[in-house]
């Protein structure tokens, strides 16, 4: 991605350690910190410095390699701090996982982080190869090609180029006629940073409160959904940033493909039903707040889970890098 001209990934190995860019800054100002150790890779993913799946995984193999660096017997411990730093999305696993193997084969642990930074910039481009021909086939028999989205699943939430974003790019890029309605994504408002992105990108985008989207499904304003997932188990539902359900409901009711792109990190096949995922309850002051401004009454009880699960039967397809296929067909797909 290029911002104000110069390629930026959202997390750069430099002397050392890593460099991120701090996502609890944007989109008011662009920073990076430097993380160095285990201990300020899972900060940073508790924190949300860093956020998104396929982001949080990278973020710990890094983790990782910094802990085995400083102890060489300190893979365990720090494989458990890095693994409770947050619970839903299974990219976290799938990565300290891939480097425990790497480390038991004499891999350095430091190539095999910077290799998953790799192949993740690899597999999001091929997400978006393959997502780009449903916007393609659209844009057929339609001036623009009308898309809905949800949260961020775009480059911010990878290394580059994003899960859900990533076809959009790709088709914008083409020249084809894209327009995208980013759902704020309360409370987290995660939807400001698909709008920011957006708007580096040069793709024409509308930002509407989360409650908008029936509306705009059944009035006709909508051709696609698509957004991204945090973890999907092996018969095909999908944990994704919480209000996804909602907006697939809704989609089944309007008669509009609901797509959900993912790379193969995030698919958890040890589970098979939806309602095994463990969902993230976060700090009920986001609901009370917005910032640093309460706008509940002291004392309201308030609940704040950060994702909720759409069973496989609402998705339309599924986008990966291997393809597109329908919600019952992963296993066929990565079938060996
Ligand atoms: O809580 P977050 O911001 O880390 O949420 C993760 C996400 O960005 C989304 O759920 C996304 O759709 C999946 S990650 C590409």
């Amino acid at each position: 991605v290029l911002i104000d001209g110069k390629p930026t990934r959202t997390i750069e190995p430099i002397e050392g350690g890593v460099s991120i860019l701090d996502q609890t800054r944007l989109p008011h100002a662009i920073e990076r910190i430097v993380l160095r150790t285990a201990e300020d890779c899972a900060h940073a993913i508790r924190t949300m410095q860093v956020r998104g799946a396929p982001l949080i995984g990278v973020t710990a193999a890094y983790g990782l390699a910094f802990a085995l660096k400083k102890d060489p017997t300190s893979a365990e411990r720090a494989s458990q701090l890095l693994l409770s730093s947050r619970p839903t999305a299974v990219n976290l696993r799938w990565a300290i996982e891939r480097m425990r193997k790497a480390i038991a084969e004499s891999i350095d642990p430091w190539i095999e982080a910077g290799k998953i930074a790799e192949e993740d910039v690899e597999t999001c481009k091929a997400i978006g190869a393959s997502g780009s021909r449903l916007i393609q086939k659209i844009a057929e028999y339609k001036p623009t090609v009308e898309v809905l989205t949800h949260c961020n699943a775009g480059w911010l939430a990878c290394v580059d180029w994003g899960t859900a974003l990533s076809p959009i790019y790709r088709a914008h890029d083409a020249g084809v006629r894209v327009h995208v309605w980013v759902s704020e994504t309360r409370p987290r408002n995660q939807g400001a940073l698909t709008a920011w992105e957006l708007r580096s990108h040069g793709v024409p985008h509308t930002l509407v409160a989360d409650n908008t989207c029936g509306h705009l499904l059944a009035r006709g304003a909508v051709d696609l959904c698509i957004v991204g997932a945090d973890r999907v188990t092996a018969r095909g539902d999908v944990a994704n940033k919480i209000g996804t359900y909602l907006k697939a409901l809704a989609a089944r009711e309007a008669n509009v493909p609901f797509y959900v792109a993912f790379p193969h990190s995030t698919i958890d096949w040890t589970i098979e039903r939806g309602e095994d995922i463990p969902i993230e309850e976060r700090a009920t002051d986001e609901v009370t707040h917005i910032g640093n401004v309460r706008i509940a009454p002291e004392g309201t009880a308030a609940y704040n889970p950060a994702f909720d699960v759409t069973p496989a039967r609402l998705v339309t397809a599924f986008v990966t890098e291997r393809g597109v296929c329908a919600s019952d067909g992963l296993s066929t797909l990565y079938a060996k």
